[in-house]
């Protein structure tokens, strides 16, 4: 039976109805776009909280499916801003009292990293996980998804959002900065911040935005941002191949919707003769069907909780979560 996710982490509000195999019935989504400036977690939830009804109908109709005919409701339990959390895990919670159905919480990163690994149709593969506020290299052992490097500082998507809403754009700044870098072909030097499996941005917005004020055009900026940032990126992933031992990385999260990232890492992976896969944009950025597909894995090996122990976790990390239907 089908699984209802609702996604509500940050700017996006979704819902999602996934069937078995990971196949998405239905998917209506709704990005907070803020007027100027970065996301004010207040107006975002207000969005979301506006948005919810709608979107939840839509994704039923979609999905051709009554709600008496899903297994369960599974939302983002964290991590994520307080208040788009709250909002989302709201309306899950009343979904689940109204139809009578088992609430699943779930952990986004790891449903980033659940609806990317699925979609590869790899067991066992590294993934890169990057997106707004998070930049993780990941691999599963023991029961856990593993962090085996991270960023210091900043998010690579909060970085080029930043970056972009400095020089004058509106959120997002990833995708701008990708149509922008197209036209760019001089490289300027940018601090190449790389410590052991770990990466950190803020030297590098420092810099951008220090020959910005020099009088360096956006497109050569934007392309030396993405060039030396994914070449960082792509460090890392390499080492933790080599350490781990694995030939197969698996790229999730909201910047790995970026071409020039998936072309270098998929360069570096092909020269070490093994494989990159990055599953389809819509799949990249947050959606309530990545929610859904965790959601039949989590309640699957009966992780599904009553009202009472759905209490949202803003700071909630990937290697902290149990991953029961990995193994042990
Ligand atoms: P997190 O998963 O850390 O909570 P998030 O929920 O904010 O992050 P996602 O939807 O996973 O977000 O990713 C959004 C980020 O992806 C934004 O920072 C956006 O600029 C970036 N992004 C989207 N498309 C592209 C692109 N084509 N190139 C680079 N970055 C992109
Ligand atoms: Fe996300």
């Amino acid at each position: 039976m089908p699984i209802l996710g609702i996604e509500s982490t940050a700017h996006t509000a979704s819902v999602g109805i996934v069937a078995d195999g990971a196949k998405v019935l239905g998917l209506a989504s709704d990005m907070y776009r803020p007027p100027s400036g970065g996301i004010h977690p207040r107006e975002a939830a207000n969005h979301h909280v506006e948005l919810f009804p709608g979107l939840v109908t839509q994704a039923l109709d979609q999905a051709g499916v009554r709600p008496e005919e899903l297994e369960a409701v599974a939302f983002s339990q964290g991590p994520g801003l307080g208040p788009c959390l709250r909002a989302g895990a709201t309306v899950a919670r009343t979904l689940a009292l109204l139809w009578n159905k088992p609430l699943v919480p779930v952990n986004h990163c790891v449903a980033h990293v659940e609806i990317a690994r699925v979609l590869s149709g790899l067991d066992d593969p590294l993934l890169l996980y990057a997106s707004g506020g998070n930049t993780q290299v990941i691999a599963y052992a023991r029961g856990r998804y593993r962090v085996l490097g991270e960023t210091l500082d900043i998010g690579i998507g909060n970085f080029l959002d930043k970056l972009w809403i400095e020089l004058g754009g509106t959120f997002p700044g990833g995708p701008a900065l990708e149509r922008e870098a197209q036209t760019g072909s001089e490289l300027f030097d940018l601090p190449y911040s790389v410590h052991g499996m770990d990466v950190a941005f803020s030297g590098m917005l420092t810099a951008a935005l220090a020959l910005h004020g020099r009088g360096v055009a956006r497109p050569d900026l934007a392309y030396s941002v993405e060039v030396t940032a994914y070449a960082m990126l792509t460090e890392i992933t390499e080492r933790a191949l080599a350490h781990r031992r694995r030939d197969a990385v698996v790229l999730g999260g909201g910047v790995a919707c970026n071409e020039r990232l998936r072309g270098m890492v998929r360069t570096m992976a092909e020269e070490r003769g093994g494989t990159m896969f990055a599953p389809p944009r819509a799949m990249c950025v947050d959606n309530g069907a990545m929610i859904a597909w965790t959601g039949r894995l989590a309640f699957d090996a009966g992780l599904a909780v009553p009202i009472e122990a759905s209490a949202i976790q803003p700071r909630q990390r990937t290697d902290l979560v149990p991953t029961p239907w990995r193994g042990s």
